[in-house]
């Protein structure tokens, strides 16, 4: 795609929505509400559904066997920026399906299309979310969405270059910055980048020389951003008291300065809850490389010892399986 398409696609979406199966629903709605603090509701025995703001949905748990992230919804602005995405695909060859009616409505969106994405992840594509202006009850006094979406995601590949391309040319994304840090023996880099002013929606991480991903789940973290900095606190403590283990305690990222902590949920995979990170102003950002994820704190507060070796293993394994990205 020509660099001057790519530059006019930048600004024009953000992350909307995200399905995750679980057979932990039970979990989920303490780990959701009680601890994270975000409005809860069962649409059915098999669905719950979570609030953060004035979109019907933002995170939907669907009973299944996977325990892992099924769906990314993205929210473009406008149906020329959707024609636009829906003809790139076309042209690459990825076949684009339209959601049912039914599926719409389960997705708090008037319509949208999807095609599988890297790492086998549903990729899917609305224009309009359908608002309330339900009352919400949750213990979190807000959480930062708008333009800014509802939050970010970082993943593994072992293919970064392609993988960095992928968002690139789909959604316009561009880097803001990246980090370069030796982890267990290991050289990890990780790309943030940015769909919107908020400074990554997606971050891809990749090791250096042999291409591993000892993640078993297709995203690592999911991240929202809360409006309060006792809100971010109150959620770690709540997260402590109800028994969900914290992989990293209290701590600050030195590229977007966001402060944040990662709990394991209930399906295994981290959560991440922020506050704070710095937006991007186009016209006075430059892009740095950075040498440590976190500048203090981040502290590991689970043993470590158990998960390492299973990290390791998976890291092995993996080298020899293949990693899908649509194109
Ligand atoms: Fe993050």
């Amino acid at each position: 795609m020509s660099e001057m398409s790519q530059k006019n696609r930048f600004n024009s979406s953000q992350l909307g929505y995200t399905i995750i199966e679980s057979n932990r629903l039970d979990k989920w709605v303490i780990f959701g509400r009680d601890a994270i603090g975000m409005h809860a509701e069962y649409l059915s025995e098999d669905t719950l559904a979570f609030r953060l703001d004035s979109h019907t949905r933002r995170i939907l748990i669907q009973k299944g066997e996977s325990e892992d992230f099924t769906t990314l919804g993205f929210q473009v602005i406008g149906e020329g920026y959707l024609e636009k995405i829906l003809e790139t695909l076309k042209k690459r060859n990825v076949e684009i399906e339209k959601g049912t009616e039914e599926e719409a409505g389960s997705r708090g969106v008037k319509s949208f299309w999807r095609f599988y994405g890297p790492k086998g992840l549903r990729i899917e594509i609305f224009t309009d979310p359908i608002l309330t202006d339900a009352p919400l009850s949750m213990l979190s006094k807000g959480f930062v969405t708008g333009q800014f979406g509802m939050g970010h995601v970082a993943m593994v590949s072992k293919r970064p270059e392609r993988m960095i391309e992928f968002w690139k040319e789909i959604f316009g994304a561009r880097i803001s910055d990246s980090i370069e840090q030796k982890l267990s023996g290991m050289t990890v880099d990780i790309t943030f980048l940015r769909m919107n002013p908020r400074h990554h929606s997606v971050a891809v991480a990749s090791t250096k020389g042999l291409p591993m991903d000892p993640i078993p789940t297709r995203l690592q973290h999911l991240n929202l951003e809360v409006k309060n900095l006792e809100d971010m606190t109150g959620a770690y403590l709540r997260c402590k008291k109800l028994g969900f283990e914290i992989a990293h305690g209290i701590g600050q990222h030195p590229n977007d300065l966001e402060l944040s902590f990662y709990a394991i949920t209930p399906s295994g995979f981290e959560f991440e809850v922020g506050w704070n990170p710095i937006p991007v102003n186009e016209t006075s950002w430059k892009e740095k490389k950075y040498k440590q994820i976190s500048s203090w704190g981040h502290q590991p507060e689970t043993s470590t010892v158990l998960p390492r070796i299973q990290e390791f293993r998976r890291g092995i394994a993996s080298l020899f399986r293949s990693e899908f990205i649509p194109f």
